[in-house]
C-alpha cells in the first residue's frame, strides 16, 4: 500500500486541503449542478495527467480509423489531442450541458468539425449495440467512487451504477472492441467490476506517472479466456517517469479518498 499524508480532517468525505480549487466535499462530485457550476467560468482541467504521459498507450491502442465513444469529456482537451494524432471519428458525451455547449463552441473554433459532442449519461448511453470500436474514459468512472465507502466492499449503490456503466459500454463497444479506462482505481478494487462474469472482455493495465500510478486499464471484448487460465496481464511497456509534484492538483483530493484511508 503506497503511504499518503495522513488526511487532516475527521471526515473522509471532506477536502483535506484548504487551499486547494476542489469543492469542500468529494461527494460534490457526484451533484450534476456542480459541474454545470464548475464549467460556467472553468475553460480547461485535466484530471491526472495530460495526453503526453500516456500518447504512447493512446497510438498502441486506437487505430486511427476507429470509431470512438469518451465518456464525461468534460473540458478536457483529450479528443482534440486524439484527434490531432489523427483519430477523427470521436463522439464525446457529458452529462453536463454546460460542458457540452462549451465543448462544441472549442472544437468549432478549432475546425474540427469530425468531432461530435452530444449531452448523454453515461449509465444510460443513447446509442445503438455494437457502435463503437473503441471507448474511453478519464477519471469519469472515479466519480461514481466518491461514495463507495470502504473501498474493498463499496456500497451496492455504488456496485450498481458502475455495473450499469459497464454494462452499457460492454454494449455499444463491437465484437472486438476496446475500452480504455484511465483511472488511479488500482487493480484489485476494479477487477471484481471489470471481470464480472457477464463480460467477454479480458483485462491489462499500463502504469503511467510518477510517485502516484495512474492505471490504463485495456478491456478487449470478446477476448477473455478460461477463468483458470486467465490472468491479468500487466504490460511490459515502461511506465513513463516525469518530475513533477503529483501531490498538487485537485486528483490527489479525489484520489486520497477513493483509495480508501487506512492510515
Ligand atoms: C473528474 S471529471 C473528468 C473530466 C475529463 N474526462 C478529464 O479527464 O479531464 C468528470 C466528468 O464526468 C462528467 N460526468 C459525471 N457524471 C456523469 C455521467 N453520469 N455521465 C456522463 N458524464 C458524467 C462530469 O460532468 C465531468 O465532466
Amino acid at each position: 500500500m503506497e503511504s499518503r499524508p495522513a488526511n487532516r480532517n475527521s471526515d473522509p468525505n471532506l477536502n483535506p486541503d484548504p487551499n486547494s480549487v476542489g469543492p469542500p466535499s468529494v461527494l460534490t462530485y457526484l451533484d450534476p449542478h456542480y459541474w454545470d457550476e464548475r464549467f460556467s467560468s472553468e475553460e480547461h482541467y485535466e484530471w491526472f495527467k495530460d495526453y503526453s504521459h500516456f500518447q504512447h498507450l493512446i497510438k498502441s491502442n486506437i487505430k486511427t480509423s476507429s470509431s470512438v465513444l469518451e465518456l464525461g469529456c468534460g473540458n478536457s482537451q483529450l479528443c482534440d489531442e486524439m484527434y490531432k494524432d489523427g483519430i477523427v471519428d470521436i463522439t464525446c458525451i457529458d452529462l453536463s450541458s454546460v460542458a457540452v455547449q462549451k465543448m462544441q463552441s472549442r472544437l468549432v473554433s478549432k475546425g474540427y468539425k469530425e468531432i461530435k459532442v452530444v449531452q448523454a449519461d453515461m449509465l444510460e448511453l443513447p446509442f445503438s449495440n455494437e457502435s463503437f470500436d473503441v471507448v474511453i474514459e478519464k477519471g469519469t468512472m472515479d466519480v461514481l467512487f466518491v461514495d463507495a465507502g470502504d473501498p474493498w466492499n463499496p456500497r451496492q449503490e455504488t456496485v450498481s451504477k458502475v455495473m450499469a456503466t459497464l454494462e452499457g459500454v460492454h454494449r455499444v463497444l463491437k465484437p472486438d472492441g476496446v475500452f480504455i479506462s484511465i483511472t488511479f482505481g488500482q487493480p484489485h478494487f476494479r477487477r471484481p467490476l471489470f471481470k464480472d462474469p457477464k463480460f467477454t472482455w479480458s483485462m491489462e493495465y499500463n502504469t503511467f506517472g510518477d510517485g502516484f500510478h495512474y492505471f490504463f486499464y485495456i478491456l478487449r471484448k470478446g477476448k477473455r479466456c478460461n477463468e483458470e487460465k486467465e490472468e491479468d496481464e500487466k504490460c511490459n511497456d515502461p511506465s513513463i517517469s516525469l518530475y513533477q509534484d503529483e501531490l498538487e492538483g485537485e486528483d490527489y483530493i479525489f484520489r486520497t479518498h477513493i483509495d480508501g484511508d487506512e492510515d
